[in-house]
């Protein structure tokens, strides 16, 4: 199976979490992507459903697709989110951000009651890190924060799009660190967050509940 079969095998065992009058959060990416048109079927077959967006690109596909999009303030809580992850763990940990989502992913993450990881199988690590972990800082404050982390060892590296530095859909940058040699995942996001000027980091560490992996065979149903 290639990686895009994988990945929506993964998207259409998702949506069957989803029941009918449910506050659905929608992830960004090629994953994402397929979950968000297999939501749209279930809408276009008289499904009830209002959804969250994790981005503007979501945002827009889900309109496109006739899906009632809300913001996050006009509701209290999100029954069950459906997102895609850079690399997970088998302590559920994940680094996301590598689309420049992580912000509202992460917010809408802790606001979900039930949070599904979809992937394709080459997602899966034993040690986090071979993926870069995004993190989002302010503008204001990009060129001390990547002076700090090069100190601190991470090799950080700013997100850049067509030579201008990247922006994402909060108008912050995004600086892209080495953490694969870092043991305390826990340890180094109370470190990261503490810096002044820093939004928010790729690492989800604790707010998954359940990872379906697409695989040869059929779907791969993880539970925490
Ligand atoms: C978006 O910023 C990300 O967190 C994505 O969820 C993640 O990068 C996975 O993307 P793909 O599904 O495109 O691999």
């Amino acid at each position: 199976m290639t990686a895009d079969q994988e990945k929506k095998q993964a998207a259409l065992e998702a949506v069957k979490y989803i029941k009918d009058t449910m506050v659905v959060g929608l992830g960004t990416g090629s994953t994402a992507k397929h979950m968000i048109e297999a939501v749209g079927k279930l809408v276009a077959d008289g499904m009830n459903l209002t959804c969250v967006p994790s981005s503007e690109a979501t945002e827009k596909l889900a309109k496109e697709l006739g899906i009632k999009i809300v913001a996050l303030d006009a509701i209290d809580k999100i029954d069950v989110t459906i997102d895609g992850a850079d690399e997970f763990d088998e302590k559920f940990q994940l680094i996301k951000g590598g689309g420049g989502a992580l912000l509202r992913e992460k917010i809408l993450a802790w606001n979900t009651k039930f949070n599904i990881i979809i992937a394709d199988s080459r997602k899966e690590v034993q040690k986090l890190g071979a993926f870069k972990l995004p993190v989002e800082v302010i503008p204001f404050a990009t060129k001390q924060i990547l002076a700090y982390l090069e100190t601190e060892g991470l090799q950080p590296v700013q997100r850049m799009r067509g030579g201008d530095p990247y922006r994402t859909d909060e108008n912050n940058n995004i600086i892209d660190i080495d953490i694969f040699r870092t043991e305390d995942l826990q340890a180094l996001e109370s470190k990261l967050l503490k810096i002044p000027g820093v939004v928010e980091t790729g690492l989800f560490l604790d707010t998954t509940s359940l990872i379906i992996v697409g695989k040869e065979g059929g779907p791969e149903v993880k539970e925490r």
